[in-house]
């Protein structure tokens, strides 16, 4: 979650059972990071750093919760127009996994065509696997589900066949307040890459849905900072 979940931050949840922990989402090039600026501008919370940073800057983070949790596997969400920063950071010593955001929906990243937009761009398969045939990490793509205009289902095999670790699907459906867990379940049942199932994971009820869908794993987010979080996830 973007200006909320840095290194202190992981540290203190990765004790609910976590085994996996993203930091970021980072704006890595100009035009993400100049969206960001806006987006601060406007009152929301977002990571600002300067290009000639980030790459520290997240170097550092990763090494502040490997110091503490040596086996957790850690990745970085990240923004940018092209791939090249993306492959830089991909390549930061013991991080485990870069995540290529292809999720955001603020105004001011659609509209450089980047974050959720970024799945109707022409070039994603291109874009994916330039990253995945540079870097030393696990490459993760988190996308959103049931985006106007585009079959989340192609978009899953697209980015399998680019060569993609993981697919982390944030299941949102307009108008309802739980996951996609049909769209879950036919996805799950129609690729081989990993699934990630993200969204309303707040009870124990939940994470069995999720479970259910034959997803490889699932992510937890708005419940860690509401403190809904009673469970302990290594239970399931
Ligand atoms: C304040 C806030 C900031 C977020 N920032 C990011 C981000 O930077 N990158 C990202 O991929 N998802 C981001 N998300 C989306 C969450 O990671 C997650 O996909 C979404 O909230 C649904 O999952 P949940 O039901 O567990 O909260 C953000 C969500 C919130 C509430």
């Amino acid at each position: 979650m973007a200006g909320i979940t840095d290194a202190d931050f992981l540290n203190k949840v990765i004790p609910y059972g976590f085994n996996v922990a993203t930091l970021g989402g980072y704006s890595l090039d100009r035009p993400t990071i100049e969206a960001s600026k806006k987006i601060i501008e406007r009152g929301r919370k977002e990571f600002h750093f300067p290009e000639d940073v980030i790459f520290n800057h997240i170097e550092n983070e990763v090494a502040s919760i490997k110091k503490v949790h040596s086996n957790v596997k850690v990745s970085a969400n990240v923004r940018s127009t092209t791939p090249q920063p993306i492959i830089e950071i991909g390549n930061i010593k013991d991080l485990d996994i870069v995540e290529i955001n292809c999720h955001c929906r603020q105004n001011e990243i659609l509209d450089i065509g980047c974050g959720q937009e970024m799945l109707k761009r022409d070039d994603l398969s291109d874009f994916i696997s330039q990253i995945v045939d540079n870097v030393d990490s696990e490459v993760s793509v988190k996308i959103r589900a049931n985006v106007e205009g585009i079959d989340t289902l192609n978009i899953a095999n697209l980015i399998e066949d680019a060569g993609a670790d993981y697919l982390h699907i944030d299941a949102m459906k307009k108008g309802v307040f739980e996951a996609d867990w049909e769209l879950l379940r036919e996805i799950c049942n129609n690729v081989s890459i990993k699934v990630i199932g993200n969204n309303s994971v707040n009870s124990q009820e939940n994470v069995k849905k999720m479970i259910d869908t034959g997803v490889y794993g699932f992510s937890i987010a708005r419940s860690i900072i509401s403190g809904n979080l009673d469970f302990n996830i290594t239970n399931f």
